[in-house]
């Protein structure tokens, strides 16, 4: 019954005019802060230290945008103390009351839509289409956990023991939905939690936990504590008063968490290369559309981003697809965040490592079907690239780059394409563009990723109807997934006979 009981939040409607007054208001008014000091927020008081970290504006990358407090070796130990001491009263309070707050912070973070948008421009170089949608996602985390509990026949004469305090370590690139999710996850579970942001997006972090305060969530059973990644985090993390992570990052740093604590729950969304087959019953319009949206939005910082396409050799050779796609990514338009309808915006910092390697060096074989051209005014700001002729088992085919360029592998026919999906350590999303029913069964019997998308796009999973989660090195942890059922039962322990049958 609870499919029909849970509607998703509605994103803005664009098409009206006072939408994008209302919004280009609040973005101007936005453009005008700088240099805020965001404190520590511990155990209720706002601490500062004398370790500041820099935010910067990937749009106005020269300048600083804000200054944030790191915590050192005390306040890691005080975060912890206090987390601690919170655990007992915040797991005692009923289903039914955490619940209420949840739905509280819904409507706080509902109440701040525009700002938070304004928020992402700044913060993350998100344009103001790609905030908006985070923001209804972060809402729908809300009222989805709220009511889990209940959701998932655990609130029905079985206990469920909180984890004890979880950190939740955001990313970058969903600055806002990401955290808002794991904190409202942790939280609703019966779990203090320890809200460590990205350094990268530390202002945006300060917009959701103010929200969560605000609907009535303790201060010490919700802190706010940036961290360097350096021995302090490090102090933190190794600390047994910790009891389970909740991230989105890189495999790298999952791996690492878990060699570093093989006693810890963790919860992870860690990598991916996420790929879009094409076959030759295709709808050409459609498949142009989707991927280059997969592809480019947000300049492809998503981990669901489609990162290649793998064709079937006849809409390979065919000129007209490849020049209906290298023009359809010409078009968007690439600028700063604050400027109004840039789709291809900012990258969060200068390219370097493999995101560099691919932005500027072929491998053999492959040429450019569209070179992406870096910024004069701004390192950060690239537009799209297209590599043509990436060839099955390849450097780029096998790495994970993280920005806006866009490998095309020619297969001879759906079942190589397959295999070349296939091939990856990672398995996070995919897609198929077939209107051939025989080829969507096939596919679906064999592509080995976590979210599998026919027909659409393969980036923007709605809670509820796509719960988000990969397979193979793009997940860590019990294999749940954020946004789906039994996500709050991972973050609690059972004991043998209360388990449920
Ligand atoms: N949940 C995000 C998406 O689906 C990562 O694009």
């Amino acid at each position: 019954h609870y499919r029909d009981a849970f509607a998703n939040e509605r994103d803005t409607d664009w098409s009206l005019r006072q939408n994008s007054e209302w919004i280009n208001g609040l973005i101007a008014a936005e453009k005008e802060k700088s240099g805020e000091e965001i404190p520590l927020v511990i155990n209720g008081e706002q601490i500062t230290t004398n370790l500041w970290g820099v935010g910067r504006d990937p749009s106005r990358h020269n300048e600083v945008s804000y200054k944030f407090a790191y915590a050192d070796f005390d306040r890691v130990e005080h975060a912890l103390d206090t987390a601690d001491k919170a655990r007992t009263s915040w797991a005692a309070r009923s289903v039914g009351e955490r619940a209420e707050i949840l739905h509280n912070a819904a409507r706080e973070l509902s109440a701040i839509r525009g700002e938070a948008i304004a928020a992402m421009v700044r913060d993350a170089g998100k344009a103001p289409t790609e905030a908006d949608v985070e923001v209804s996602e972060a809402i729908d985390f809300c009222r989805y956990y709220a009511e889990g509990l209940d959701r998932d026949g655990m609130n029905d004469g079985v206990e469920m023991t909180p984890l004890g305090t979880v950190c939740v370590m955001s990313p970058w690139n969903f600055p806002f939905a990401i955290p808002t999710g794991g904190v409202a996850a942790a939280l609703m579970a019966g779990n203090t939690v320890v809200f460590k942001p990205s350094e990268l997006a530390v202002y945006t972090a300060w917009q959701i936990v103010q929200a969560f305060w605000r609907a009535g969530v303790p201060k010490e059973v919700l802190q706010f504590v940036p961290m360097p990644r350096n021995e302090i985090s490090h102090k933190f993390l190794t600390d047994p008063r910790l009891h389970g992570v909740i991230m989105t990052g890189s495999y790298r740093t999952g791996k690492m968490l878990r060699e570093l604590r093989p006693d810890l729950a963790v919860l992870a969304e860690t990598s991916g290369k996420d790929a879009m087959v094409i076959t030759a019953t295709a709808d050409p319009d459609q498949a142009v559309k989707d991927l280059v949206k997969s592809a480019f939005g947000h300049s492809g910082q998503k981990c669901s981003a489609a990162s290649l396409a793998i064709v079937e050799a006849s809409v390979y050779d065919n000129p007209a697809f490849l020049r209906q796609l290298k023009d359809a990514a010409a078009s968007l338009k690439v600028g700063g965040s604050w400027e109004v309808n840039s789709v291809v915006t900012p990258l969060i910092k200068e390219p370097e490592g493999n995101l560099l390697r691919a932005l500027t060096q072929l491998e053999p074989g492959e040429e450019w079907l569209l070179k992406p051209e870096q910024s004069e005014d701004n390192p950060c700001l690239w537009s799209p690239g297209i590599r043509l002729g990436v060839k099955p088992g390849s450097w780029f085919h096998q790495t994970e780059c993280f920005g806006p360029v866009l490998g095309i592998i020619r297969a001879e026919n759906l079942e190589e394409a397959i295999d070349i999906q296939n091939d990856s350590e990672f398995g996070l999303t995919g897609g198929l563009q077939s209107l051939d029913e025989r080829e969507i069964a096939l596919w679906k019997s064999k592509v080995q990723v976590g979210n599998a998308y026919i027909n659409r796009v393969i980036t923007g999973a709605i809670v509820r109807r796509q719960p988000f989660g990969g397979w193979k090195h793009s997940s860590m942890g019990p294999g749940s997934k954020a946004g789906g059922p039994n996500y709050l039962t991972l973050l609690g322990r059972w004991s043998e006979k209360e388990l449920p049958q």
